[in-house]
């Protein structure tokens, strides 16, 4: 009588297992190291993707099947499983007749008996599919990492370009222009004509001015002429002093050698940041560091103002820090921020050392 209920249970196993989309088995290490298959269930379909015969093979499909670069890893899960009486959690490939390749994700229990023998009950599942989406939009991301770094790159291209023609042809023209209207003024006896002249003369003025400033901003001169840290100092007193906001910029105690693009991208990070405090921090006092060490460039901006919630960040449909983030990534660098509401910002940069052409003192 208990036989057959046995016997039912048992088959009623089978049934239920054979309909999971998950291949289910039972393993048996025994204390001479070999392994033996107490269960394994039908659902051979599920983790191979097509039939394949079970009996064929020692105890299940896939240990049979190891893709020889996985087989190691596989193992070496199985003995600290054994040793540490912890999950089995495994992931790999394995090859499928003809020839294919599967991923799966093995998780097992483990239980010791009297004897020292080591039982798993585990499923087996077919990750293939979300294996290949994930290697998919890693793909993709990595494309859209390039592209970004590539759209970025030709932006500064063109500003440079932009600011080098504002700056030499037009602020060469209005030079000129002004100087010309200034001889015209001296040999003007008309004071009507020479009031209109002089008027002229200070438009061009002007207009010389707003073409420095434009260039300027388009792409600071003093980044291509005296370097990173002068280039930071200038645009400090700028955007801060012209607001009447106190600062402090502590440069490094020598000289920092960067590359054109690396220097670029480390001065709009720390311009985005800056920008940031002038038009969301309220801030009356910044301080600012760039300390060059023997791991890398470090440098912080750090604000008075009313702070925020770095919980909310990600949150923010805004694109400069994104774009901070994105920046300090292509660098190979870290971006962080500290913030508490009501007590201020920091900003920190840290670039590996790699990307800073002098390390000596
Ligand atoms: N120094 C700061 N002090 C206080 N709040 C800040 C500071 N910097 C950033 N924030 C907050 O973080 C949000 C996101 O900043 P982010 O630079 O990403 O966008 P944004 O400045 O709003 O817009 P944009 O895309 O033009 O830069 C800001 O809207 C602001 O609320
Ligand atoms: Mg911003």
């Amino acid at each position: 009588m208990q036989d057959i209920s046995l016997h039912d249970d048992g088959l009623r196993i089978e049934a239920i297992t054979a309909n999971v989309p998950a291949l289910v088995f039972q393993l048996q290490q025994c204390t001479d190291g070999s392994l033996k298959s107490l269960f394994t269930s039908k659902a051979v379909t599920a983790v191979c993707g097509e039939p394949c015969p079970v009996s064929d093979i020692p105890w299940l499909p896939c240990v049979s099947n190891l893709h020889p670069d996985d087989h190691e890893s596989f193992f070496a899960a199985m003995r600290l499983s054994a040793q540490k009486h912890t999950h089995w959690n495994w992931e790999g490939r394995v090859i499928v007749p003809p020839g294919d390749v599967k991923w799966i994700n093995l998780r097992a229990v483990p239980r010791t008996l009297a004897d020292g023998a080591t039982i798993w009950d585990g499923i087996i599942l077919n990750i293939t599919l979300s294996k290949q989406r994930e290697d998919e939009s890693q793909h993709a991301r990595e494309l859209l990492e390039k592209l970004s770094g590539h759209v970025q790159s030709a932006r500064e291209d063109e500003r440079t370009k932009i600011a080098r023609e504002i700056h030499d042809e037009l602020g060469g023209i209005l030079s000129t222009l002004k100087m010309d209207l200034g001889w015209l003024a001296k040999r003007m006896h008309d004071p009507v004509l020479l009031e209109r002249t002089q008027a002229m003369s200070q438009l061009t003025m002007e207009a010389l001015h707003t073409a420095r400033r434009v260039a300027a901003d388009l792409r600071p001169a003093a980044l291509d002429n005296l370097g990173l840290a002068a280039a930071i100092e200038e645009h400090s007193a700028t955007l801060l002093g012209q607001r009447g906001i106190a600062y402090s910029f502590t440069p490094p105690l020598q000289e920092v050698v960067l590359d054109d693009q690396h220097a670029t991208a480390i001065f709009r990070i720390f311009q985005e940041s800056l920008t940031n405090v002038v038009r969301h921090a309220a801030a009356s006092s910044v301080e600012i560091g760039l300390m060059l060490a023997p791991d890398g460039l470090t440098i912080s901006i750090s604000d008075n103002g009313n702070g925020m919630d770095p919980e909310r960040i990600p949150s923010f449909q805004s694109y400069g820090i994104l774009g901070m983030q994105e920046r300090a990534k292509q660098l190979g660098g870290e971006l962080s921020i500290s913030s508490t509401p009501g007590h201020g910002t920091t900003v920190y940069l840290h670039v590996p050392s790699s990307l800073v052409d002098n390390t000596t003192p």
